[in-house]
């Protein structure tokens, strides 16, 4: 058999009509989305519907027969988070040359969890994170490794303080050999992630210490002080601390150089949570918010937030690398993986939980120059303005409540006119969330901020106009006023 027939292969020819055909239907539907909704808003059942059930195909089809059909399948029902008006939870708005630097990464498809096997990808990871760190005002020595987001970015960290702060032989013995109960302490505000980890790495919920927030939303140092002073009396280990840079409800900054002290004198691990806000540390006005980061034994931050590349891309940066190798590396007798010497490989199966890797780097590395230092100190600082803009315009309402604003996230309620009991406004502005997804106009979504359930919105978006921000005031309001129950 000199030449193998089969159905996967595509010719130059017909990988290039239907790679620019392709090319061209995004390119016009990035031109229109702007104009268009942000969703349908159709149901899970009408979009089964819309796929339609069919079997698993006996027979293949053409390259070019499926891709015809399936942007418009895309297009027409999904959800845009890259619409001038989406501003729910935390995703940005996907950088066009991420989308391309996926293409380009999946033609080369390396594996970049060994040196060997990507050799130029995987210098290209040690340049993104170096690039990343300095980004935020740290030296470039800090390494790490890219991952899928920021829950992967923080447990990769987790599990490297664990290991760096457990008593020796915890690696056999594991967690059942340690005399004391290891805890880690985090305000009550940070993100579901610590709930995973400590579960899930089998420290139970009890290990975590959820310390209060002060009224503007950040952790009360006094009371993490007593916490970490009254495990210590009571035999307890304190392992950890997370502060969080940016939380995703409001987006208080923890104060990191008063926890950095604390962490300093009882040898604890610090991690700073800056999956979302970290970001903002490159807008000069911003930069004092962030006073102590360089103290961080660890950092998580997202690509595929603030930076405004395509999902997924999360980073965790680690003040000295070694703490990830000491945790994940290992070496089988299958790989011939590792050159000792100047010429030792960078694996990055080694600084994290992946084994296989894919060129995630590839979209961030790409967008980061196309954005250079000065243009994303310009596109965040305007996103904190439009969040400011929001909240004032707000505060402006008479049927509008300005909740908070920290970074780019504003918080505000609906608010009628005629006197209403907390409760009665908790549900009023849950169901006017959910009709407001639902209508594709703008996507928000909530926070409960001093008990206030509010509409959230964070703006990791660089479509977005101070005219979004004047419509989605005109269609809250218009939208609330529809729930009014008529005397
Ligand atoms: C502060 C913070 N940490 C962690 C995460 C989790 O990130 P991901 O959804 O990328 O896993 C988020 C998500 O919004 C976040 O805001």
């Amino acid at each position: 058999m000199d030449k193998r027939e089969n159905t996967i292969a595509l010719s130059q020819e017909d990988f290039s009509q239907a790679g620019h055909r392709l090319v061209d239907e995004i390119a016009a539907f990035l031109g229109k989305m702007p104009e268009g909704p942000i969703s349908r808003g159709e149901s899970p059942r009408e979009i089964a519907q819309i796929l339609g059930e069919k079997s698993f195909p006996e027979q293949g089809t053409a390259a070019a027969d499926l891709l015809a059909g399936v942007p418009n399948l895309l297009f027409e029902h999904s959800l845009f988070n890259g619409h001038p008006k989406f501003f729910g939870y935390i995703t940005g708005s996907p950088a066009p040359i991420g989308m391309l630097g996926d293409m380009l990464a999946a033609t080369i498809n390396p594996n970049v969890g060994a040196e060997i096997l990507s050799p130029m990808a995987t210098a290209i990871e040690k340049q993104t994170i170096q690039w990343l760190a300095e980004f935020i005002g740290l030296p470039a020595s800090y390494g790490g490794v890219l991952v899928s987001g920021g829950n992967m970015a923080n447990f990769t960290a987790f599990l490297a303080a664990r290991n760096a702060k457990a008593p020796a032989g915890f690696k056999e013995e594991g967690l059942a050999g340690n005399a004391a109960k290891m805890m880690v302490y985090c305000a009550k505000t940070t993100h579901t992630w610590i709930d995973k980890a400590a579960t899930l790495f089998g420290h139970g919920s009890k290990a975590i210490r959820w310390i209060a927030t002060d009224s503007a939303n950040r952790m009360d140092i006094q009371a993490l002080r007593s916490a970490v002073g009254q495990d210590l009396e009571a035999g307890l280990q304190p392992f950890m601390v997370v502060a969080t840079a940016g939380d995703v409800s409001t987006g208080a900054v923890d104060d990191v150089a008063a926890i950095a002290a604390i962490c300093k004198s009882h040898d604890l691990w610090l991690h700073i949570d800056g999956a979302y806000g970290i970001p903002a540390a490159i807008v000069p006005e911003m930069k004092g918010l962030f006073a102590g980061i360089e103290a961080a034994d660890s950092l998580a931050l997202d690509p595929h937030k603030w930076l405004y590349c395509p999902l997924e891309a999360g980073c965790t940066l680690v003040k000295n690398p070694q703490h990830l190798t000491d945790t994940y590396s290992s070496q089988p007798e299958y790989y011939n993986f590792s050159q000792e010497g100047e010429s030792r490989a960078h694996n990055f199966f080694e600084y994290g939980l992946q084994n296989s890797r894919g060129f995630r780097a590839l979209k961030v590395w790409l967008t980061l120059q196309q954005v250079g230092r000065q243009g994303y100190a310009k596109l965040i600082g305007e996103d904190i303005a439009l969040a400011k803009y929001l909240y004032e315009l707000a505060e402006k309402h008479p049927e509008l409540e300005a909740v908070s604003h920290n970074l780019s996230i504003a918080t505000l309620r609906y608010v009628p006119l005629e006197k209403k009991e907390e409760s009665y406004l908790n549900e009023l502005n849950k169901s006017l969330l959910d009709s407001l997804q639902a209508g594709g106009e703008v996507f928000l979504s909530n926070a409960v901020v001093h008990g206030k359930y509010s509409l959230r919105a964070c703006v990791v978006n660089f479509r977005t106009s101070r005219k979004d921000m004047e419509e989605v005031v005109e269609i809250i309001v218009r939208e609330g006023r529809k729930f009014l129950v008529k005397p």
